[in-house]
């Protein structure tokens, strides 16, 4: 299998080549993509990797291609690639809601893949997140209502943002003037700040409409409230969302206990706290501090229900996600090894 990763020097590219490399996926020959060359620009089973400029005639026939070098790439060269044979999997925004394109974290809705399908979108990383801590609910008790705050790190706006926070840090450190911010509405560090991406006439930010809009497809809701407030904080990898659901049956926060230990992908945390820093480098979707308000938790089933939850978002929200997708492609044999 040939693969072409495209964004390849980026916080996601970077991590999708660990990933296959960690996983094994039998890969015969592997090219690393991004806006302009850089020879040895990326590593791979323990070799340097030539960093080539992305364009349709260098990215054509390839078995498959990432794609993790943002909506111009993705929307530029995926149509294309797909149309000349290629399986496309991109972690951009682009082809997300169309309905012809499945987009899928395999422990929710592995079924939306079929045969057919050459081109898939991964969502939204807190849209991933958060989808994962949902099915078990929505399995065991149905889902009326969901309401999330997400405090979002500051990798999720790529390199750039992990570095803001980073110069940000060294000048707090030093009292040195912080720089001004570029990658972010404000100054990040020592600081939360509650926009990510831009806000609708209705006030509601881009991130915000993404989670809603993802996590009905992804759950195959279409009738789910879903109600986000996004939040980015000084973090540097893995993003955290406080979780308020309300079931459509009752049920208890034994039931669901047990759901989540149940479940595939989710970590479930019977006890105690889980952080972003915890989490940092693995793929799990880690579930703590569920519980029933207070007035109902005698015991007594009900429907609303609180969690924490928390995930490396550009392992589970994006890289694993995707190199996950391609893992299922080969199992159904829809894809050739
Ligand atoms: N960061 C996350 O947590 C996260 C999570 C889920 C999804 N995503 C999505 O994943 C994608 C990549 O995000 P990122 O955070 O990894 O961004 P990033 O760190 O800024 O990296 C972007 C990469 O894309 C390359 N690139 C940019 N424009 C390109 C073009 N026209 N043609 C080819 N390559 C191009 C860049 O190459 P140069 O360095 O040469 O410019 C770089 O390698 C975005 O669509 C983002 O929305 C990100």
């Amino acid at each position: 299998m040939n693969v072409a990763v495209v964004g390849a020097t980026g916080a996601v590219g970077e991590t999708i080549l660990r990933v296959l490399e960690e996983r094994n996926v039998p890969i015969a020959s592997l090219r690393a993509f991004a806006s302009r060359a850089r020879a040895a620009g990326a590593r791979f089973r323990g070799d340097a990797v030539d960093v080539e400029p992305a364009s349709e005639e260098a990215l054509r026939g390839f078995d498959v291609v990432f794609f993790a070098g943002g909506e111009d790439a993705s929307d530029r060269y995926a149509p294309e690639l797909v149309a000349g044979g290629s399986v496309v999997i991109d972690n951009s925004a682009t082809f997300r809601m169309r309905s012809d394109v499945p987009l899928v974290v395999p422990e929710v809705n592995a079924g939306a893949i079929r045969a057919e399908h050459r081109l898939f979108s991964v969502a939204n990383c807190s849209a991933i997140i958060l989808c994962s801590a949902l099915r078990p609910i929505r399995d065991a008790a149905g889902l009326r209502r969901v309401h999330v705050a997400t405090y979002q790190a500051a990798s999720g706006a790529g390199r750039q943002g992990l570095q803001e926070l980073m110069a940000g840090e060294r000048a707090a450190a030093s009292g040195d003037p912080e720089p001004d911010p570029v990658a972010f509405p404000s100054r990040l560090a020592r600081n939360v700040v509650p926009q990510v991406g831009g806000f609708d006439a209705s006030g509601w930010s881009s991130e915000e409409r993404k989670i809603g809009d993802e996590t009905r497809k992804m759950l195959e809701l279409p009738d789910l409230l879903v109600s986000a407030t996004a939040v980015r904080v000084p973090v540097r990898t893995a993003h955290s969302e406080a979780i308020f659901v309300e079931t459509q049956r009752p049920t208890s926060v034994a039931e669901l206990a047990a759901a989540f230990e149940a479940a595939p992908g989710v970590v479930f945390h019977r006890e105690g706290i889980v952080t972003p820093r915890d989490v940092e480098g693995t793929d799990g979707v880690h579930v703590a501090r569920l519980r029933a308000p207070l007035d109902s938790a005698r015991g007594d089933k009900g429907r609303d229900f609180a969690l924490w939850c928390v995930g490396d978002q550009l392992r589970k929200g994006a890289a694993t996600n995707a190199v996950e997708i391609l893992e299922l492609l080969l199992q159904r044999g829809y894809v050739a090894r």
